[in-house]
């Protein structure tokens, strides 16, 4: 349920408008469908991931809140897995070949059952914009009663961007592509952001009318600009202060830069909220990770999906998790990995070189060392001594191991799943249990030790015989 348009905007004066606002009609327009040469993958661009997640979904989420109506996203290259990619909830219009973002925002608008009042059009390759910049855009647009406002960013080199022509009157006439540019217009800092709110009546009528006169041959979006300024519509530019957040990505360098960005964003929100980083720039966390406070991460933690961890853990150096649940006062680490669908209760420790997979543990438990649990039901206060293993898979299917509470396993035992062991038992150490353990049951279940007096020199004696032969 999208967030009503302008939610938490404070003008006093303009309450009403802002009322009267929300009923228009807002819609977006998501472009997707190139293929990103410059990124020289199999992968269509926009599926590429920055911190977790898939360019286009990034984006999505930052669009969703702002507007009530809609979203279309334009599909072209791998236009399967990119629908795949962001399911049900989104109106998909296939460019079938790739002739310009003009013409993939002419794709789109038949997909809207009712042409919306207004726009919000944005590519699929800028991760870094944010909800706010896209509310203020769109609150500027709508105040200003433009027929286009286009999102701009004073940099110090336009580099490859499209630059951003004003008249005398400082009005916005058009926007030219770096490569079309003649050089006093390349000398342009004020650069085009590629997002857009426009009205869309007009859009379509200035879209039917753009012609590939350029260099790349195209139908370019860009070019709605000047075309509306010639029917005398108003066309403004809404400045983004932190040019960062139009950074675009074409090429994987800009995929690792703006990868940086979304993990340092993430990284100070936690830390603002009350989780310690020993050193923030060694640790990766997936956006939708939530970490409570007095929890600290040591350098080279990597935290990723869906996993959530509690408060006041310690998270030791080396540390991945991925989807998986860590409760409150849980020690991890040094180097342990935690697999998806790991669920650990309150103070639970998954020690040093310990690999958990699909498996409960619970309250209070301990798996210090050297141990590989995998699909196991581990109940509470249970110590698991070092080097135990669950052997989990046959070779074909994979076996549960069910553990009650308070139980003692002995160092280096395996246990060959399906088995249970009841509350209160005690596995002596290097067992291997292929049987079920009943309740307050030692069990031992290894070859028995035999000691043979007088071996040693015997052998010693043996051996010397052999080397003088
Ligand atoms: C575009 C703008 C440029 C702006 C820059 C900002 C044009 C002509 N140029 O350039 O002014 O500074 O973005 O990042 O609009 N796409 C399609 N179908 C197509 C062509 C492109 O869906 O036929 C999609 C791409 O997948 C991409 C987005 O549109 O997500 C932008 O295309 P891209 O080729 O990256 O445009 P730029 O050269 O970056
Ligand atoms: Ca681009």
């Amino acid at each position: 349920m999208p967030l009503p348009l302008f939610y938490g905007i404070v003008y006093a004066q303009d309450l009403i408008t802002l009322e009267e606002k929300k009923m228009d009609h807002f819609a977006a327009v998501i472009l997707a469908a190139g293929k990103g040469m410059r990124m020289k993958s199999t992968l269509p661009k926009v599926l590429h991931q920055a911190a977790g997640r898939s360019l286009v979904e990034i984006v999505c989420s930052v669009a969703a809140p702002v507007v009530n109506g809609e979203i279309c996203i334009v599909v072209g290259h791998g236009a399967d897995q990119v629908r795949e990619t962001l399911g049900d909830g989104f109106l998909y219009a296939l460019q079938e070949q790739q002739l310009g973002t003009g013409h993939a925002v002419g794709q789109a608008l038949p997909a809207f059952s009712v042409l919306p009042e207004h726009l919000l059009v944005l590519c699929g390759d800028t991760p870094l914009l944010r909800t706010e910049t896209l509310s203020a855009l769109c609150s500027s647009y709508l105040e200003s009663k433009a027929d286009c406002t286009v999102m701009t960013a004073v940099l110090p080199d336009g580099g490859a961007y499209g630059r951003v022509i004003r008249n005398a009157r400082g009005e916005v006439e058009a926007i030219v592509e770096a490569r079309d540019a003649s050089p006093a217009q390349k000398a342009v800092r004020e650069i085009n952001s590629g997002v857009y709110c426009f009205r869309t009546r007009l859009l379509q009528q200035c879209l039917a009318g753009l012609q590939p006169d350029n260099d790349q041959g195209e139908y370019y979006l860009t070019d709605v600009v000047a075309a509306m300024r010639s029917r005398g519509c108003m066309v403004n530019a809404f400045i983004c202060e932190d040019a960062e957040e139009i950074s675009g990505v074409n090429d994987r360098v800009q995929l690792a830069a703006v990868s940086r960005v979304l993990r340092r964003r993430k990284n100070e929100a936690l830390m603002r909220a009350g989780v310690t980083m020993v050193d923030p720039e060694t640790v990766y966390i997936d956006n939708d990770v939530e970490i409570g406070p007095d929890t600290v991460l040591e350098p080279q933690v990597y935290l990723h999906g869906t996993t959530h961890i509690g408060a006041c853990c310690h998270i030791g150096p080396g540390v991945k998790i991925v989807d998986s649940q860590v409760g409150n006062g849980c020690e991890i680490g040094p180097f342990a990995y935690l697999r998806p669908g790991t669920i650990l209760a309150d103070h639970v420790k998954a020690g040093h070189f310990v690999e958990i997979k699909k498996s409960c543990i619970g309250k209070g438990s301990k798996v210090p060392h050297l141990s590989y649990i995998g699909d196991a039901e581990i109940g509470e206060r249970v110590n698991i001594g070092c080097g135990t293993i669950t052997c989990n898979y046959d070779g074909k299917l994979k076996h549960k191991t069910q553990i009650g509470n308070d139980v003692f396993v002995g160092s280096n035992t395996n246990f060959v799943a399906p088995v249970e062991i009841g509350d209160h038992a005690f596995i002596a150490a290097g067992s291997t249990v292929t049987e079920n353990v009943p309740p307050h049951t030692l069990a031992v279940a290894r070859g028995r030790q035999r000691n043979i007096e007088g071996w040693a020199p015997w052998h010693a004696e043996n051996a010397k015989k052999v080397e003088t032969e």
